[in-house]
């Protein structure tokens, strides 16, 4: 069952600004699932952790209910961020060895991690019934959410471009050094090539000057313009922060380390706005995140 009352805001909310009943009420019957968000970014350590899992707690104080996947298998952190460090993941889930409610973890009221681990990749080659009991369980959690943000790894590996193409969005981290942007554009390139019509957000992270985010973001947009034609928005910036560094190592996220510093007033705008997209795109689909990446792994 949806959270009947988180619903009802987000519906009050549409009517406040003014959209027809009965587009909302075709809206109300279609919202079923979670709204998928996939946190990217080509190369490594430009921030996607740090910006999933802010953004997935700034989401939690808009009133919304948050699953976080932590789906970097290699270097699975998105636990260590939020002062947690999990042993277990879906990897042990999928061997018989543990419940999933076992291995999620309540990082935030409102807030659950899933570690994905090896089990991510698990999936694909298991028998059918194994994979559809677990991810009849996977959908009953991502049901009770309102999102489901995914941490991914860096990189453009076939697992993770499937990640990509299961979510509702795509949000592409990338900093303004020049290596950072252009793994950036590898990114929307292959994402171009499998799934053409995904819309695509950029954050700029690590920020110094002003109109940095700006700047990259229209680098990117150009480039896309000129040979991809595929659709990305610039979903804001986040500057350079001692105390998002402070509060890595604190093992808080940042939002709620010094929730006054630059990088978490930045966090709450990017999750406002993307509050405002899904609010925007619920007329659209019913999301099913897991299927389809179950499908498009071949299980
Ligand atoms: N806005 C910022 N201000 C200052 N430092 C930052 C900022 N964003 C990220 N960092 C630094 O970069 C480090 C890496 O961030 P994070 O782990 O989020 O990157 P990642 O892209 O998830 O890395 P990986 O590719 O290893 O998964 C942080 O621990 C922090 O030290
Ligand atoms: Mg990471």
């Amino acid at each position: 069952m949806k959270d009947q009352a988180s619903t009802l805001r987000l519906l009050s909310a549409l009517r406040a600004q003014g959209l027809a009943e009965e587009r909302i009420e075709k809206m109300s019957q279609q919202h079923t699932g979670a709204y998928a968000v996939a946190v990217t970014g080509g190369k490594g350590g430009v921030g996607k952790s740090n910006v999933a899992v802010n953004l997935a707690l700034a989401l939690a104080a808009l009133g919304r209910r948050i699953t976080l996947l932590d789906a970097d298998l290699a270097l699975a952190n998105a636990d260590v961020l939020c002062g947690l460090n999990l042993r277990c993941h879906l990897g042990h889930v999928l061997a018989g060895e543990r419940a999933l409610e076992d291995v999620v973890a309540e990082v935030a009221p409102n807030v659950r991690l899933i570690p994905g681990g090896s089990g991510l990749d698990e999936l694909a080659d298991l028998g059918r019934a194994q994979v559809a009991r677990l991810l009849a369980e996977l959908r009953a959690m991502e049901a009770r959410s309102d999102y489901m943000v995914v941490d991914t790894p860096a990189g453009i590996a076939s697992n993770v471009i499937g990640l990509l193409c299961a979510a509702n969005e795509v949000v592409i981290v990338t900093t303004p050094e020049p290596t950072a942007v252009v793994d950036a554009y590898a990114t929307l390139k292959v994402l171009n090539k499998h799934a053409p019509d995904k819309p695509v957000w950029i954050v700029v992270n690590d920020t110094v000057g002003v109109g940095d985010a700006e700047r990259i973001y229209r680098q990117l947009r150009a480039a896309s313009d000129q040979f991809l034609r595929h659709r990305v928005e610039l979903l804001g910036g986040v500057p350079h922060d001692p105390e998002l560094v402070e509060a890595v190592c604190a093992q808080t996220p940042v939002v709620d380390y010094a929730p006054e510093s630059p990088s978490s007033r930045a966090f709450r705008l990017i999750a406002k706005r993307l509050d405002q997209r899904r609010a925007a795109c619920l007329f659209d689909r019913a999301p099913d995140f897991w299927q389809s990446f179950i499908e498009r792994a071949g299980g």
